[in-house]
Parts: structure tokens; sequence; C-alpha cells
């Protein structure tokens, strides 16, 4: 196993000092959701699982469940089993009788020329309906196959999530500013047929090439000996073809011409077993293979169901904004299952936040008039540097705000509160990772004080707990940082990796199971991979990842994944990746990589090694520095001494490098970073 950089979180722990208190104003407690203080009570372990009941009761149920919770097959936990559900219903259908002509979807595209789209359910449902027919009887799909979709923010996604899932089809979104390379990585892992994208969308002000990556996904698939049979492709603009690149005939279709041939069609939502998959989101770990994470379709859209109502405090009557993008779980839970589910207005931005200038966010917000916001401490500090005081700029008013992703600066919480929030909107500090379906840790927004940079206490029905080492609980008030896991199971944590159980079972129940053939919940804490401290109040502060997992903007990459990235290039020997801490992006890369023998660094060689990890990956992936190194410091066993590199990335002490193999190679190194 490769040596952690967990030392220097743990510190921060110690020397952190603690935040004062804000409590929630009186005008939000008084139209709060939920003020019942007994809420802890209801969902503590005593009433576990039948707590959750009520979330499901958010719902409606082709058949009610027959339990709750079984363990049968621990800790591949099964949620609500025997009920039959379906999420597209209870998204879509369910709100027609009463809310057929309220907005759904407020779509704003990037370009402010453009006008904002307001959807309507009724019309969610004609455009949901009908691109579910051409799914099933154009291109075959049926319960248990999976579509991949690589789209950008624009409606269709939401609409080809919600087709899949009328279905029973497992839909895979891959963010759309990954790679053509990446998509084809995650097709050939979910083994879907289909990939349905779009020609372009707008990005900062230019027309990015979306179609391009389906192209090359398709390709990298077939060298996977995994054949893509249909590739389907929206228009952004209905009648126009944006892409560079021309159909690929009898593979290509262009969707907007197929679904002339759709008009009228419904297909009827399918009641699927409440255990059935929904959708498959990969992430990163501590291998260079990311992970499909497997959520089913009852327990979660009840989790997110629940979560939506109660932490995000939406109302029917609310404009919901959150400007995550719907590529990652947060979009899929907070964006389109959780909103939808309560029949909520969601709005939808295209592009990215400062475009064309740092009020955008603010103007979005006046217009529509949203109340509840919802976005990532990176989004909170880009919006800060390039324009401080915009929120002054613009007439309009949060009752509640969300920060998601990475811990938050107090200095930044500040901002969010008192320039964002003007002073009167309750934030809520959400802590919780892709495989929990919703969130861990939050305030109850009307019921517990905020605290800035502190997550809170566990949600209601979580109940957290910190280990050490060796197993022993810390106790609260303790100062001292371990790793923070989850004691019981939650209906929105996901099922499985997709194609790899025993990798799931491995990396998220075995470290602290009490006993590996126990079908007791109780002996199977989740373990989620992030150091904690929990303060004498019992609130949370997240220290960040403790494995090979860097943070860079909310955006969750694994080391392994850049450094495979790296060693595609032909005179790159060896490659190490280290986070550094960033103003903005909280953590960026920095690669290290040694060359083979015979070849000299250049600055075409630094370009083409940057490049290959935004061809791999992303250009959100793409390392901060790129430094070619005649040596890597290393352990007599050969070890890479990430650590080291860290330290000498970050321009601090180095600790004890006596035993490493190549002392001499610090003080090179570190001469090397400092110029
Ligand atoms: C990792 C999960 C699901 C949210 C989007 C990210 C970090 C998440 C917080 C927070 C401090 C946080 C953790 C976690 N994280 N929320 N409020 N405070 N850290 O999902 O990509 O799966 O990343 O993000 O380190 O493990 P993800």
């Amino acid at each position: 196993m490769e040596e952690r950089i967990d030392v220097p979180e743990a510190e921060i722990a110690v020397h952190w000092q603690e935040e004062k208190y804000y409590y929630p104003p009186t005008k939000f407690i008084t139209q709060a959701n939920l003020t019942d203080e007994e809420v802890y009570e209801r969902f503590s372990l005593d009433k576990f699982p039948e707590c959750f009941n009520e979330y499901a009761g958010l719902l409606d149920w082709y058949k009610h469940w027959e339990r709750t919770l079984d363990t049968a097959d621990a800790p591949f936990w099964g949620w609500y089993v025997g009920g039959r559900i379906n999420a597209s219903y209870n998204c879509v259908d369910r709100h027609l009788a009463k809310n057929k002509n309220k907005t759904a979807i407020h779509f704003v595209p990037e370009l402010e020329s453009e006008a904002t789209q307001h959807i309507t359910y009724q019309e969610l449902y004609v455009r949901v309906s009908e691109f579910a027919a051409l799914l099933r009887d154009f291109c075959g799909l049926k319960a248990g196959d999976r579509a991949t979709l690589h789209m950008p923010m624009v409606p269709e996604l939401p609409i080809a999530m919600l087709a899949c899932a009328r279905l029973g089809v497992i839909h895979s979104q891959v963010f759309s500013g990954f790679s053509g390379r990446a998509c084809a990585d995650r097709i050939v892992d979910s083994g879907s047929r289909v990939l349905i994208t779009m020609d372009g969308y707008y990005r900062n002000g230019a027309i990015q090439d979306q179609k391009e990556k389906a192209d090359i996904a398709a390709e990298e698939a077939a060298k996977g000996g995994h054949s893509v049979e249909k590739v389907l492709i929206w228009q952004r603009y209905p009648g126009k073809y944006l892409s560079a690149k021309p159909a690929v005939h009898g593979r290509d279709h262009i969707v907007n011409d197929l679904l002339k041939g759709y008009r009228g069609r419904r297909a009827e939502p399918v009641p699927m077993p409440a255990e059935a998959p929904l959708f498959l989101m990969y992430t990163s770990g501590t291998t260079g293979k990311p992970k499909g994470c497997q959520h089913s379709t009852g327990g979660y859209l009840a989790y997110v169901a629940g979560t939506s109502k109660y932490i995000q405090d939406i109302h029917p009557e609310d404009v919901y904004w959150c400007m995550a993008d719907i590529g990652w779980i947060t979009g899929h839970s907070y964006i389109v299952y959780g909103p939808l589910a309560l029949g909520a207005s969601t709005v939808i931005y295209e592009g990215v936040p400062t475009y064309p200038d740092a009020g955008r966010p603010w103007r979005i917000a006046e217009e529509l008039d949203v109340n509840i916001f919802h976005t990532s401490p990176t989004a909170i500090r880009a919006l800060r540097r390039a324009g401080p005081d915009e929120p002054n700029n613009y007439d309009y008013h949060f009752k509640h705000m969300t920060t998601v992703g990475e811990p938050i600066e107090p200095e930044v919480w500040r901002w969010y509160h008192n320039v964002v929030g003007k002073g009167e909107a309750v934030i809520v500090d959400t802590w919780w990772q892709t495989e929990n379906g919703g969130f861990l840790c939050s305030t109850v927004p009307a019921l517990g004080p905020m605290k800035p940079g502190s997550a809170g206490p566990g949600v209601p029905g979580i109940h957290p707990v910190i280990y050490d080492e060796d197993g022993n609980e810390i106790p609260r008030g303790s100062g001292r940082a371990g790793n923070i896991c989850i004691r019981n199971p939650w209906p929105g944590i996901f099922q499985t990796i997709w194609g790899d159980p025993d990798r799931f079972v491995a990396q998220y129940y075995a470290r602290y199971c009490k006993d590996q053939n126990s079908k007791d919940w109780r002996d199977w804490p989740y373990f989620a991979g992030d150091g904690a401290v929990q303060a004498p109040d019992g609130y949370y502060r997240i220290l960040g990842r403790i494995d090979d997992v860097i943070n860079v903007a909310g955006h969750r990459l694994g080391t392994k994944e850049i450094e495979s990235a790296a060693l595609t290039v032909p005179e790159v020997a060896e490659a190490a990746v280290v986070p550094v801490a960033d103003e903005i992006k909280g953590k960026v890369p920095d690669l290290y990589v040694a060359l083979k023998p015979g070849f000299e660094p250049s600055p075409e060689l630094h370009k083409r090694i940057s490049d290959a990890v935004v061809t791999e990956i992303s250009p959100i992936a793409r390392p901060a520095h790129v430094w070619i190194v005649p040596d890597m410091p290393k352990t007599r066993s050969g070890k890479i001494m990430r650590r080291v590199l860290a330290a000498i990335s970050s321009g601090q002490e180095a600790g004890d490098v006596s035993t490493l193999a190549n002392p001499e190679v610090v003080d090179e190194l570190r001469h090397m970073v400092a110029v």
C-alpha cells in the first residue's frame, strides 16, 4: 500500500479555533418544513430502521414494501424490500393532477441573449414519455439495461435520465467535461450499448463540440472489445447541427429528427422493485479504475426526497437553484430527483458562474426570484474574488443556502452569509459523498445554529462515529482527529460497485467490521475515507480525504488516474501526483515525473505530459505544475515518498528523510520547485 499524506490534516484539527454560532433567522424558522425538536428522537437508533418509513411515505408506491431493511446479505443492504415504485412517475406524472401548469425546470442558457425556458410539468411529462418511447422502441432498451449519457447542462439531460428511469433502464451520466476516453472507460465498464449525447453546448461564451467526444468514446470502447451500437445526438438548437463531426452512418442518430416519429407516444412507467438499480455514478478511488456507484430506486428516491424537504427546506412555492453540474451526484440528487420528487421548480444553468461577469448568478437569482441557493466553496471563492460586492447590486433574497463538496474556510463562509445571503439566509454545510446518495452531516436548518467551517451533526437518522486507527471510538471534544464512519445503513447508501462487489466490501466496510459473517448492521460501520474531528457540541469538522483522492474545485480525482494518464506518454517512466493548496480550488494536483533513460526534459515534453492528462481525463485534472525530475524520493523498498513530494510542492519541511534510499534528491527537487 502507498504511504498516506494524512499527517498535516490531522494536525490542522488540533490548532483549529472554535467559531461562534450564527442562529437561523426567525423568518426562516416560522416557515420551515422541520421545526420539531423531537426529530432526532424519532430518528434515534432505537427507532431504526422503521424511522425511514417516513421518507418512503413521501413517495407514491405501486405496491407497499414488506420490510424496511433487509440485512440478509450484509453489507449489501436492501431497502423497502417487496415494494414497487417508478422514479419517473414520482418526479413527473404524479404532479400533473394539481400542478401540470407549474414550472418544473427553469433552463437558463449561458448566453444572456437567449431567453430562459420555463418547462412545465405537463411539458416535462410529454417530453419524457416520448423520449422513453424512443429508447424502448427504437433502441430496444428495457429494464436492467444500461445507457451512458454524456450530456451538458441542458433540460435534455434530466429528460433523458427520467426517460431511462421510466423504463427501469439504468442511466450512467458521465460529466460532460470528461474526455471521450474517460467516457469510453465508463461505457465499457457499464456495458452500455447506447450513448446519449448532444452536438454541442456553450461554455464561457464558446461552443464546445461534444459529439466529437462521442466519436472518440465509441472508437476507444471498440478497442476495449465493446460495441456502442447507437449514438443518440440531441441538437442544442433543434434543426441546427453544431458539431464539426458528421453523423456516422448506421450508428449516429439525431434525436430531434427521430422524435418527430414519436409525437403523442406515451411510454408507461414500469413498476420497478424498490431495489432495482436506478443509476450508476462513477467516481474516483484509490486505484486508477473509476468505481461505478450503483444507486437503488426506492431507497435513493426516498432519501433524496426526505432530505430535500427537511434539509433543503424545499416547499412547493420555492424557486430552487443548485448550481452544481448534473454530471455529479449533487446534481442527480439535488437538481433532479429530490426537487422534482417534491414537485418543486428547479433551475438549470448551462454555463460558467462568472460568465460573462461575476454578477451573473445574482442576475439569474433576481430574475427568477430564486430563494434557495446551493453551491460549492470553490464557486463561492471564485465569485468572491471576481466580484466581492456584486450581490449588493441585485434585488434577490435567499431564505436558504447550501455549501457542499469541500471544507469551507470560516472567512469564505462569512462572505457567503453576509454578502451573498445578505445576512438573511440560513446556511447548511452538507457533508456527503457520491456513494451516499444524500446528505450525511448538516444542521437541520431551523433547529441547529450554524458554525462556520463545520458541517454539524449527523442529519436525522445518520449516526456518525470517529474511530482511531485501532478501531477505538474517539470521544467528542477530545480535539483528536480520526476516521469518520456511519454506524448504521440508510436508504440512500449505494448498493454496490458495479461489477465489483469485493471491492465494495473491502473499501467501505472491511476496515472496522466487527464480524465478517454477521447479518447485524451494527457490525458493519460504513467507512467514508475522510478525516474528521468532533467538537464538544457534537458538530463534525471534515478535514479531507485520507486516501489517494484529491478534491480539486469540488471534483474528486484519483491520484492514480492522473498518474496513469501521465504514463501514457512514452518517455515517462514514473509519475507521482500530490495535492497542493490553492486559494480558489481548494486543492490542485502537482505532477512529478521521471523519464526513461535517454530522454531529456523539454518544454514540448512538459506540454505533452500535461495535455495527456486532459486527453485521458479532463481539463479539470490538468496539473498545476509538471516537474520533470532526475529521480523520485524513494524508500529503500522502492516506494515513491509522496509525503516528501507534497512537502516540497507546498514549501514545507519534508521531515525526516534520512531513511530514504536517495535523501540527496530532496534538496535537488526543493531547489527546482523554488525557482
Ligand atoms: C468528498 C466526496 C456529494 C457532495 C459532492 C462531492 C468532500 C464533501 C464536504 C463538506 C468538507 C466535504 C469529502 C468527501 N466533501 N462535502 N461539506 N465539507 N468536505 O462528492 O465527489 O463524492 O466527494 O468530498 O472529502 O469524501 P464526491
